[in-house]
């Protein structure tokens, strides 16, 4: 049976949720893997519309075991409200496993990130302020608090101790705020530590044994590949690595385990905060109104912060790059229905940089700004696509646009999706 992992193939937000939810029957366990609740996946299926931070997609399905990886940042009290409220709309979370060598997001973490982010003034991330990028440092300067240490008293009231000394220090004299209290911090964790105490457990068990019997898993990856620590627009990135490597990593499933990579796209591209978008439309174009889709349920705002998504055409250059790092061999395109009106659609084919063309994203984004696209024109199919089911039902323009994508990022078509409900989805290929 295999084990696959899906991941972002752009800048976040290409519809994860909704795949993972899709192909989740097929899986006896979900990982989400890396993030923290930076993340916003959605799933709309016959329990209703749910906007996940950090419980994996695969939630809904009370057959599946849901865990939370290794690799993740939780923030706890983010993390009981998101199990509150499902339980509370009768989603069972008894399955439902959290990796006690997950990384704490403290208060501290999420002073810093927006303290931080106002410093930088003009040069700012636009990170979502919920603490991802200093929990990710402290963990790699091994100073941070893992979930496992909030079931343990005394550990966690030496580590509490030892970091706050430090982190005050820099709170009050280099910040200019108050101190974090020991006391009611170290009450708040060792709280959330037994309200979680039924989920933390060592998850290396649970998937080495779900190996062994080959049982099929699913990694839900978190973010995009364009935000990868290592490998995307940086410093416009997230602190993790969203890929299929990270995916592995944080899972702790050795990369040889891993059957298939599906990169996930829409069929447009989106970026939300900082950071260079070469083919990014202009604010007011009447274009990206359209595939803003303001009003929709699914319209361009995001997830997790409310923020208006920056809005531009496909780049397949990005895709290529994003397939070509992390191993992608299948394609899942979504929200191909936000193209329906349009009677022309441009795809970004290559970059232009003073008077040669390039193949692939330079490596400093100073460079990238410097880009033009290079566009292919198609016309638009200008027909409802939302209630088709087969490919071969697709207006050809919409066969021809989607086909071209895929060639041009060198991966096969997996899926297309065409609503944001679970059965609004084009099967193309056995991809799970
Ligand atoms: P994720 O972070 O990758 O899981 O994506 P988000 O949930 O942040 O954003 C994707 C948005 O598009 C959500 O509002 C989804 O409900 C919606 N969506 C997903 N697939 C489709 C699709 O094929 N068509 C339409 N119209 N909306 C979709
Ligand atoms: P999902 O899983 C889109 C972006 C932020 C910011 C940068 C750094 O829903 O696709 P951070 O708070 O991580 O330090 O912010 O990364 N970002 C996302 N953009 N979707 C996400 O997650 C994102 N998670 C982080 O907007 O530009
Ligand atoms: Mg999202």
């Amino acid at each position: 049976m295999p084990v696959v992992a899906l991941i972002g193939a752009q800048w976040g937000d290409e519809g994860k949720g909704h795949i993972v939810d899709w192909l989740a029957s097929r899986a006896r366990l979900v990982v989400r893997c890396t993030g923290g609740n930076n993340a916003g996946h959605t799933v709309v299926n016959q329990y209703g519309t749910f906007k996940l931070h950090l419980i994996p997609s695969g939630i809904f399905d009370p057959n599946i075991v849901n865990i939370i990886g290794s690799g993740t940042v939780i923030d706890p009290e983010v993390l009981l409200q998101e199990i509150d409220a499902l339980r509370e709309r009768g989603i069972q979370t008894n399955k439902l496993f959290i990796s006690g060598r997950a990384h704490i997001i403290m208060p501290y973490h999420v002073l810093q990130d927006q303290i931080q982010e106002q410093a930088r003034g003009d040069a700012k991330i636009g990170t979502t302020g919920r603490g991802i990028g200093p929990t990710y440092a402290d963990k790699m300067n091994r100073n941070g608090i893992r979930a496992d240490d909030l079931l343990h008293e005394e550990t966690l009231l030496g580590r509490l101790r030892a970091v706050l000394e430090d982190k005050n220090q820099m709170l009050t004299k280099v910040y200019g705020v108050k101190p974090i209290s020991l006391h009611d911090t170290y009450l708040r964790y060792l709280d959330y530590g037994h309200r979680l105490a039924e989920h933390v457990v060592d998850v290396h068990p649970i998937l080495h044994r779900a190996l062994e019997k080959d049982l099929a898993i699913l990694l839900e990856g978190a973010q995009g590949a364009m935000l990868d620590i290592d490998h995307g627009t940086y410093p416009y990135v997230t602190s993790s690595p969203p890929g299929a490597a990270g995916a592995c990593q944080g899972a702790g499933i050795g990369p040889s385990k891993l059957n298939s990579v599906i990169g996930v796209c829409k069929a447009y591209t989106t970026r939300v905060g900082q950071g260079c978008f070469p083919t990014e439309l202009g604010k007011d174009d009447p274009e990206a109104a359209v595939l803003r889709q303001i009003g929709k349920p699914w319209a361009e705002v995001g997830t997790t912060t409310g923020r208006l998504r920056r809005i531009g055409w496909f780049d397949a250059v990005m895709g290529r790059y994003a397939a070509e790092i992390n191993g992608i061999d299948t394609l899942v395109i979504t929200k191909l229905d936000v193209l329906d009106s349009l009677p022309r659609i441009k795809v970004c084919v290559g970059y232009r940089l003073h008077d040669s063309v390039i193949e692939y994203p330079p490596m400093t984004v100073a460079v990238l700004e410097q880009v033009e696209p290079i566009y292919e024109e198609f016309s638009g199919w200008q027909t409802p696509t939302s209630d088709i089911r087969r490919f071969q039902d697709l207006p050809d323009e919409a066969q021809v646009y989607v086909a071209r994508l895929c060639q041009l990022v060198g991966a096969r078509l997996g899926a297309v999706s065409v609503g944001p409900e679970r059965e609004q989805m084009i099967k193309v290929a056995e991809i799970f």
